[in-house]
């Protein structure tokens, strides 16, 4: 589907998820079609501009036109996502970025959303993979709607950390427990009433099960959102800029080399509905 406002032209990749918009820069810089841009993230989970070119302090204007930045990440609202640990001193933890997940569960306001520029690629993998979490709640058959309605997941760092490490040590796995737990709801009701489906990789029980009943509920709602219908991958190219909905998808990076040089500069809006 195709559709355009004044001076935007929006294309959707798939039916449910994923829409590129074509616009020049002073456009985003204006701040015009910002009420336009953040409708269309909010419907279609993922947009992007494709090799847009911009500079860090114009990714920053940018972002601010459509919410609040989150200042304390990086410098100048600008974080570095590198497996380099030259580059980045979190390489390790970034690791798990390569597991569906959400950004901010553990927070009492999970970021609204994320912009993420490609500075330099690998030469081999690296895409960024979306889903579309209320589309796959949407779609979920009547019964298991109404049998998840009320169940809540607690969220852990730990849990999270055994993607990365599997084998972790006592000493890891205590450091990891000093991290607050937060138990969410397992379907999210957003102020627009719709609802989405909050899974991923710091999901670690469904309180009231089983752990067997557990870890099979959590790994069948994982597999039922990241299907093909609702995932968008995005082949990236040096200057696209992507914005994601952090309250309504999941991510995960595809493996590349940590030696690869590959480099995106992210900004992360400030998340404006509470998670409880
Ligand atoms: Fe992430």
């Amino acid at each position: 589907m195709k559709t355009s406002s004044a001076q935007l032209d929006i294309i959707d990749c798939t039916p449910a998820i994923g829409s590129e918009i074509r616009t020049d820069v002073d456009t985003l810089l204006s701040g015009r079609e910002a009420e336009t841009i953040r409708a269309t993230l909010e419907r279609r989970g993922v947009i992007f501009f494709r090799g847009l070119q911009i500079s860090d302090e114009q990714q920053v204007t940018i972002a601010q036109t459509l919410g609040t930045i989150v200042a304390n990440e990086g410098e100048g609202g600008i974080y570095k996502i590198s497996l380099d640990s030259s580059v980045n001193q979190r390489a390790a933890y970034l690791k798990g970025s390569l597991f569906w997940h959400f950004d901010g569960s553990l927070q009492p306001y999970p970021n609204l959303a994320a912009l993420l520029r490609a500075v330099k690629l690998s030469e081999t993998g690296g895409q960024t993979e979306f889903c579309n979490t209320y589309a796959a709640y949407d779609d979920l058959p009547a019964a298991d709607k109404e049998a998840l309605a009320d169940l809540r997941v607690v969220h852990s760092a730990e849990r999270s950390q055994y993607y990365v490490n599997p084998e972790m040590s006592y000493e890891e796995v205590t450091f990891w427990q000093k991290s607050p737990t937060k138990s969410c709801p397992l379907v999210w009701t957003h102020k627009s009433g719709r609802k989405s489906l909050l899974v991923g990789a710091t999901a670690d029980y469904v309180i009231g099960l089983a752990v067997e009943e557990s870890r099979a509920l959590l790994a069948r709602l994982r597999d039922w959102a990241t299907q093909p219908q609702y995932v968008y991958r995005h082949e990236w190219q040096v200057g696209d800029l992507l914005i994601w909905s952090n309250t309504g998808t999941m991510h995960r990076a595809l493996p590349y080399p940590a030696d690869s040089g590959r480099l995106m500069h992210r900004t992360i809006l400030a998340g404006e509905e509470p998670l409880q």
